[in-house]
């Protein structure tokens, strides 16, 4: 059996989620739960992103303190989650002690090991603030790819990083004046010395194909020592024993996947050091989006490796949202929150079936196209899939008590075969899981719901029931009505990480525990509920709803 930490790329604490964010979080949580039903040891580890300047700024904004706004966040975030069904083992914040800690040891750790400098800098300064301007502070033009309006720490646009005194035609975002430059002592980690680990690290396996290549260009223009300390005001851990100075967001927030680890491990008594120092006895795996790569690819494992902590297992990387053809934007009212989706949609396994129809194991990005996800939702869910229960369920009820024909005794070898043909799909349905193909995966799952639909329209269960001589057991509409619903009961089992909402309503329908296995696609359950109406067609007015609720 495999024990695996899994971890999401945790939120900041300066907005709502939002549903590019939880292109993420569904897709993570997919995975884990595929790997729990698998019967493999598995967390799945989060935690709020609290520190930096975004905070402080949005702190400022609000007229609260970075604490109040960390803690509201931390509230709202936690329900979002909850209500889409992201089944974090722990979610929990990057303001915490074991944090603080954590980050203190790996910092003392890295100095021990030779790989902090201390080095003299200039940085901007705004007279006006009496503040240096560090990051979301300061804005201006990429140096590396000449985007407009870029922060003063990484280029949304390229993804490169760079320092912020790198920034053509900079300006204070606080009070919009040119910034003036004046010396501070910054400690910066010795990247530039970490090249021969991260090349063969990177090339070991545990990066997508394309992730590699968009390191070999940042290889290739050569790795810069990385500066890991900033001046006093800033809203996170101070450095010890540099009094003024702290640890600038990124260097304490991926150790957050740790502390939030420790935090959970300490609750159920389990080995921090079996996760966190030996890679023989556990896997880990980071699930981030495109735009992180620089960190979780380059910082972060050589973070841990002169820290002397184990490295991640893979990191999977993903691409971003799009709605309807273009980036999310507050001005078109494509910047859906996950809250706006719950008050007008309600119905999260309809996002987390479109999502996946989508996923793979590539960076490209994917796609929210209102038309296609009404349609995709209605077509495939209410229409094929629901339609199972709905065509067979009302005579199983009508006429036979409520109980199925097993499925040890279908004698006709035909009901056997297309029963067996879906319950044998496991290794491939474990396959497309493992390999995160989701998209593939739902085709399969649908072109045996569709042969099912056939089978159904094939054998005409409503004209069968026509003739009284059908109402008894074992007549062919028990057998045909039968088999159909242990098999609609199979896929709904294989579904259960992609519609976990739907799988448990079925579970009730056939009166049974959740589902828990795909073991429990072996097992069977003979008395059926009567059939409730399950799903709620998607209408075009429900998406008009989600975009006024602002
Ligand atoms: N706080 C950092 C991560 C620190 S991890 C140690 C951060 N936060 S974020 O809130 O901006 O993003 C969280 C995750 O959501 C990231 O992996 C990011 O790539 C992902 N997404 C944010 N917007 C997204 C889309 N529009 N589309 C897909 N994923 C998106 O980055
Ligand atoms: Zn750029």
């Amino acid at each position: 059996m495999r024990k695996i930490l899994v971890t999401s790329a945790l939120p900041y604490a300066n907005g709502s989620i939002h549903l590019g964010h939880l292109v993420e979080y569904i897709q993570t949580d997919i995975w884990v739960r595929f790997q729990k039903m698998q019967g493999n040891i598995t967390y799945y580890i989060c935690a709020d992103d609290t520190h930096g300047t975004p905070i402080m700024l949005m702190a400022e904004k609000e007229k609260i303190s970075p604490e109040k706004l960390v803690e509201n966040m931390y509230k709202e975030h936690a329900r979002d989650f909850k209500d889409f069904q992201i089944n974090f083992d722990n979610f929990y914040s990057t303001n915490s002690s074991e944090n603080k800690e954590l980050s203190e040891d790996i910092y003392k750790a890295l100095v021990k090991n030779n790989k902090i400098l201390e080095k003299e800098i200039e940085q901007f300064y705004d007279s006006d603030k009496d503040m240096f301007l560090p990051d979301r502070f300061i804005k201006g033009k990429c140096p590396k790819c000449n985007a407009e309006d870029q922060y003063g720490d990484s280029c949304e646009v390229c993804g490169s990083t760079y320092n912020p005194t790198d920034l053509i035609n900079p300006y204070s975002v606080l009070t919009g004046s040119s910034p003036i430059k004046k010396k501070t002592k910054h400690y910066f980690f010795k990247l530039s010395e970490c090249s021969d680990f991260l090349l063969k690290w990177t090339k070991s396996g545990t990066l997508q194909k394309e992730a590699s290549n968009k390191l070999d260009e940042w290889f290739k223009s050569g790795l810069s020592d990385w500066d890991i300390s900033r001046d006093s005001p800033y809203f996170g851990f101070e450095i010890p024993d540099a009094p003024g100075k702290y640890f600038y967001v990124w260097l304490d927030a991926p150790i957050g996947y740790m502390a939030s680890f420790k935090n959970f491990a300490k609750k159920m008594n389990l080995s921090f050091d079996d996760f966190w120092k030996d890679e023989k006895k556990s896997e880990l795996i980071h699930f981030i989006g495109k735009d992180i790569l620089y960190f979780h690819a380059l910082f972060w494992p050589a973070t841990l490796e002169f820290s002397n902590f184990r490295k991640p297992t893979k990191i999977f990387a993903h691409g971003f949202l799009t709605v309807n053809g273009e980036k999310m934007s507050k001005s078109r009212g494509t910047f859906i929150t996950a809250r706006s989706y719950l008050d007008s949609i309600k119905n999260t396994d309809f996002l987390r079936y479109y999502y996946s129809s989508k996923l793979n194991d590539s960076m490209e990005d994917i796609d929210l196209n209102f038309n296609d996800f009404i349609s995709k939702v209605n077509s495939d869910l209410v229409g094929k899939l629901i339609n199972i229960p709905s065509r067979t369920s009302g005579f199983i009820v009508k006429y036979f008590k409520n109980k199925l024909v097993s499925k040890k005794v279908f004698l006709d070898k035909d009901y056997s075969n297309l029963l067996n043909e879906i319950v044998n799909l496991k290794e491939e349905v474990n396959s497309l899981y493992e390999q995160r193909l989701f998209s593939k995966l739902v085709k399969l799952l649908m072109s045996h719901v569709e042969k099912l639909n056939e089978f159904i329209s094939a054998k005409e269960p409503w004209i069968l029931a026509k003739d009284e001589s059908q109402h008894v057991d074992n007549s062919e509409l028990h057998h045909i009505c039968s088999v159909c619903l242990h098999a609609f009961r199979a896929i709904i089992i294989y579904m259960s990480p992609i519609t976990p909402d739907l799988s448990l309503k079925i579970s009730i329908f056939f009166n049974e525990q959740p589902y828990e296995l795909f073991d429990d696609v072996k097992s069977e359950s003979l008395m059926i509920n009567k059939y409730e109406h399950l799903m709620k067609r998607l209408d075009l007015s429900d998406i008009d709803k989600m975009l006024k609720d602002k």
